[in-house]
């Protein structure tokens, strides 16, 4: 598969089945976590893999009660060191590790949906909680969640994925125009 039919394949999977994730299927999606770009390379993040049922349903109600969290056999917790991330980028970003960790996540659920497995990203949690069901340190930021599983399919509304602004509302070429985008 190429990486725009992994792309085009990857969507937020809200219901998951009951089903193991084989090995070697969750050694290739953790090697395209693994080979993510980070800033200077510092590679400040641990991903924490959640197996156990009631450390789930904690993360569950760690995470705005969204239940189907814990139907998938993984939960994947992206965990970053600020300390450790890449401080100086410019620009108005002053710190790495949000988006070292944002760019693991995106490595690691386009390689799931290229398995055909599903994630979903959560945004949507309490830090706090989070830390203290996993034992996280204080030094340690959490960035997201995902489950990880297969797709149950139940969630799944045709027609509504994938619905995004068009190219041409999205670039502008040579300079910033005002309303410079047509529809
Ligand atoms: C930073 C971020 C936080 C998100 N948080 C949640 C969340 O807490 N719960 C959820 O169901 N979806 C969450 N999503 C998923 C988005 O709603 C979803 O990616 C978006 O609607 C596009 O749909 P798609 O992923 O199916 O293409 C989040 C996505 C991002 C990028």
């Amino acid at each position: 598969m190429g990486i725009l039919k992994a792309i085009k394949k990857r969507r937020s999977v809200r219901g998951y089945l009951d089903k193991t994730i084989p090995k070697q299927v969750l050694d290739c999606i953790l090697e395209a976590a693994r080979l993510a770009p980070t800033a200077a390379n510092k590679q400040p993040f641990k991903l924490i893999l959640v197996t156990d049922k009631q450390n789930k349903a904690k993360l569950v109600e760690a995470s705005r009660k969204q239940t189907f969290i814990e139907e998938a056999p993984i939960v994947v917790v992206g965990c970053a060191f600020p300390e450790e991330s890449y401080q100086t980028i410019g620009g108005t970003i002053h710190t790495s590790e949000e988006i070292d960790v944002s760019i693991v996540f995106d490595h690691l659920m386009l390689q799931a949906a290229e398995e055909g497995l599903g994630t979903c990203w959560i945004g949507a949690f309490d830090e706090s909680k989070v830390k203290e069901i996993l034992n996280i340190p204080s030094n340690v930021k959490v960035i997201g969640l995902t489950p990880l599983g297969y797709p149950s399919g139940k969630e799944f509304k045709p027609g509504k994925h994938m619905q995004r602004k068009a190219v041409s509302e999205i670039v502008l070429y040579e300079k910033y125009k005002e309303n410079a985008c047509q529809k």
